[in-house]
């Protein structure tokens, strides 16, 4: 289940009063972008692309944590029902579907990091889970970012990024855009505001 456009929109303006960032609107760019390739890729609901990446971050919600926004995202949603915006909380974090390359602090609970672990093992990425990695990967703050680009910003805020993940966010553009036939920016460029 999902919330509708508008409901998502009122939770993530709510959550960012929580915790006033960067990151609301990065969400926004991420769903900008979600809905934008998923209309140009013929077999994905362009609705849903877009209230999943407003709200694959919403765990920030709850504070300034790291590995901890994916599992206070997941639980926030599972306890609203929205069950497929849970699962986007979770798996648009580990694009290799294992905790293993996590970029940032093991901040959870056992308990936290185990319901965490016990999902993505029940999980079976499809598009919706790609796509929303992908577009985590190339929305920046207030625009979209040369996915590089916005690895490198990752790699200097963080110290590391693993070359496995690296190369993942790589073979995710290429997979949508040889299935739309274009260039994710050419898709993607912004007239949001
Ligand atoms: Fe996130």
């Amino acid at each position: 289940m999902l919330p509708t456009r508008q409901k998502a929109e009122e939770i993530l303006a709510e959550a960012e009063k929580c915790n006033p960032g960067a990151w609301g609107n990065h969400s926004r760019v991420a769903a900008h972008c979600a809905e934008r390739i998923a209309r140009e890729c013929g077999d994905l609901d362009s609705d849903k692309a877009y209230i999943l990446g407003l709200l694959h971050d919403i765990g920030r919600k709850f504070g300034t944590r790291h590995l901890g926004h994916v599992s206070d995202g997941y639980s926030y949603m599972m306890s609203l029902g929205y069950d497929e915006a849970a699962r986007i909380c979770l798996t648009h974090s580990f694009n290799r579907q294992t905790i293993d390359d996590y970029i940032g602090k093991f901040d959870t609970t056992r308990d936290e990091l185990n319901m965490i672990k016990d999902a993505l093992d029940g999980v079976e990425l499809d598009e919706y889970d790609r796509l929303i990695q992908l577009c985590d990967s190339i929305a920046g703050v207030g625009d979209v970012m040369d996915i590089e680009e916005r690895m490198k910003d990752v790699k200097r805020r963080y110290g590391a990024y693993p070359e496995k993940k690296w190369d993942r966010n790589l073979m995710l553009k290429k997979h949508f855009e040889k299935k739309m036939g274009k260039d994710v920016y050419s898709v993607t460029k912004k007239d949001v505001h």
